[in-house]
């Protein structure tokens, strides 16, 4: 019988990664995600292995998935799990709560749980419908209230940066939503890390380069349990709109995601909304050995190279 087999040990592959032309068996996955994740880490300096990290746990795979990694690494690492109160849908705040917990238990980790009415006196559905910013859903309220109350632990608990799950399809579907709108403040601000500024502890990203379904086999082969639901009111939210999208997308050519994201993180750092970098580009073109035309190449220019390989 043929099977598709590791790129690493010829064994069975339980990971099949089209965009990446890998397929990797259980170990060696587990072992690619380790290493990616501090390739990830060292190359945007997100922190070192002499400071102190909080991981913002949410009891879903990314976050638990990234914790698990954060400490195999050898990390400081403490979780941080907020208390939401959203006990519509079944229960999620207290199922998350505690696969969160359940986790703490099993590695032995510290996690700090803050109930957010108890903190602030209400739930965020309460908060919600005072302020009158979230009617029928509080999820803006919410991420507002998740942001503040991240910023006080980590301020109080002495720690040096703030990590959570966003992995590439949270991401893709930010950076989608502002280049609908063409908002370009918030385009410029996301970024895998955010600096620490005005007493903020810095935010770092570790899995941005992580397919959801990737976060998930890793959750998976490393028998974390995680829970499945998504909070009851981001069903039908715009940002999971975006996020179907981009999936077809990405059924449709493979790779789609992480090179709208990567290429924006590329186009980013080369200051991509800089004029005057563009005009001193135009003013160093070369003339077409060929065609005369103006090309950033030494030689020939774009086209007429591909007419040169055509003719070959
Ligand atoms: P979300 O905003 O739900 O997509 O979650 C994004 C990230 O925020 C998660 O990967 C976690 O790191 C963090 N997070 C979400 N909910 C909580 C929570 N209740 N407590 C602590 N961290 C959370
Ligand atoms: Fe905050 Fe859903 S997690 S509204
Ligand atoms: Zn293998
Ligand atoms: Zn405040």
């Amino acid at each position: 019988m043929s099977y598709i087999r590791c790129h690493k040990c010829d064994q069975h592959a339980a990971m099949r990664m089209k965009h990446h032309r890998l397929n990797l068996c259980a170990e060696h996955y587990i072992e690619y995600i380790q290493k990616q994740t501090l390739r990830s880490i060292k190359k945007y300096r997100m922190f070192t292995h002499s400071e102190r990290v909080l991981v913002a746990v949410s009891g879903g795979k990314d976050s638990l998935a990234l914790w698990d990694v954060l400490l195999t690494l050898g990390y400081q690492a403490d979780g941080f799990y907020i208390d939401l109160g959203i006990d519509e849908g079944l229960g999620y705040s207290s199922k998350s709560r505690m696969m969160a917990e359940q986790f703490a238990q099993s590695k032995g980790a510290r996690l700090t749980v803050i109930d957010f009415a108890g903190e602030y006196g209400l739930t965020i559905g309460e908060l919600a419908k005072r302020t009158r910013r979230g009617t029928d859903k509080p999820c803006s309220v919410c991420g507002i209230a998740k942001r503040h109350t991240m910023n006080a632990v980590t301020q109080r608990g002495d720690y040096d940066v703030i990590a959570t799950g966003h992995n590439l399809d949270d991401e893709a579907a930010v950076l989608f939503s502002n280049t609908l709108r063409w908002d370009t403040d918030m385009m410029m601000r996301q970024s895998p890390v955010l600096e620490a500024h005005h007493g903020m502890p810095r935010k770092v990203k570790p899995f941005f380069r992580f397919y959801e379904r990737e976060t998930a086999a890793y959750a998976l082969l490393r028998g974390i349990d995680y829970i499945q639901d998504e909070c009851p009111f981001a069903e039908g939210s715009r940002t999971i709109e975006l996020k179907h999208l981009l999936n077809q997308l990405e059924d449709q050519s493979a790779g789609s995601k992480l090179n709208f994201y990567m290429n924006y993180l590329k186009a980013q750092e080369q200051k991509f909304f800089n004029r005057d970098k563009d005009e001193a580009t135009r003013a160093n073109l070369n003339r077409c050995l060929q065609c005369g035309q103006p090309t950033t190449a030494e030689g020939l220019c774009g086209f007429c190279r591909l007419l040169a390989q055509s003719q070959r």
